[in-house]
């Protein structure tokens, strides 16, 4: 199918997420100006905020190829890639392991000060069952907050940091011998402050930009002050009207929007083994 025809599109909720089908990646990468696919893929990821496209067969040079379709590729500080292309991350849950990589709600690297843009994931083994990954509508969230809520928001800023939740969002689950980063003065400085209420650079529409796994506090409160309203809130932002959820088949690719989402592997696959491949996009200075 040619790159200009209208695809078929299979929307995964009314909330978010949409399977585009009959898309050859490797192909339309190969054969299609980038300038024109740039341009059609910004436009269903702005549409739908998590796209999927199944029954691919990508390398990992293609994974980073297809990224770059919608910015440039940016390195994962805690890991090392796969020797064929070290932008590529490998995601794996092993039979015997018990926690899964990312198993908080979250939306990637806040605790950056240009946070990745979004991620692109590509599905190499998965479970016959489980192993879904769920993920939620940021704008909804905003949008359905109370008028009050909203202005009591508007300038507050939020500090997201790499430390928390560590071993649950990363230990054991990035290929073995390949971390690097944890436990030294490194971790310490991932650090950053965002504004709770996000203006999304391309729609101009705002969300509520909150990573459970990473934030600490508001700025200027402390722990305790902040956490009776942030708890409202991580419990807000995942009302189930707000999500989609998606049953990865292997040769799935997905990319989603970190700017307006956030998301959310599920752990319920134990003694089966999973393995993902990750590239990050970079992003810029949320406002
Ligand atoms: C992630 O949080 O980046 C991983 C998502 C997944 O494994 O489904």
């Amino acid at each position: 199918m040619s790159a200009y025809a209208k695809p078929d599109i299979k929307k995964l909720s009314p909330a978010l997420g949409a399977e585009i089908l009959g898309k050859d990646i490797k192909q339309l990468l190969a054969t299609v100006p980038l300038s024109l696919l740039r341009e059609q893929f910004n436009d269903y990821l702005k549409a739908h905020q998590v796209l999927f496209f199944r029954n691919q067969d990508l390398a990992p040079d293609d994974l980073v190829k297809f990224a770059e379709l919608y910015g440039p590729v940016g390195e994962y500080p805690f890991a090392k890639g796969l020797s064929q292309n070290p932008k590529v991350i490998p995601i794996i849950k092993e039979p015997h392991q018990t926690s899964n990589f990312g198993g908080i709600w979250h939306t990637d690297s806040t605790y950056l000060a240009k946070p990745s843009m979004g991620s692109v994931l590509y599905a190499v083994e998965v479970p016959e069952t489980g192993g879904d990954t769920m993920w939620a509508n940021a704008y909804m969230a905003y949008d359905y907050l109370s008028d009050g809520l909203k202005s009591a928001l508007e300038n507050l800023r939020v500090v997201c940091s790499a430390n928390k939740n560590k071993a649950k969002l990363r230990a054991d689950h990035l290929k073995d011998g390949s971390m690097k980063g944890e436990n030294t003065a490194e971790m310490d400085i991932k650090q950053a402050t965002h504004p709770i209420i996000r203006t999304h650079p391309l729609t101009g529409r705002k969300a509520l930009y909150l990573s459970k796994a990473h934030v600490t506090h508001f700025e200027g409160w402390t722990e305790a002050e902040s956490a009776p309203l942030l708890d409202h809130l991580y419990a807000h932002q995942i009302k189930e009207e707000f999500t989609c959820r998606f049953q990865w088949t292997a040769g799935t690719l997905a990319i989603w929007d970190n700017r307006c989402t956030v998301h959310y592997p599920l752990n319920d696959y134990h003694g089966h083994r999973r393995e993902m491949w990750r590239v990050t996009v970079d992003g810029d200075v949320p406002v």
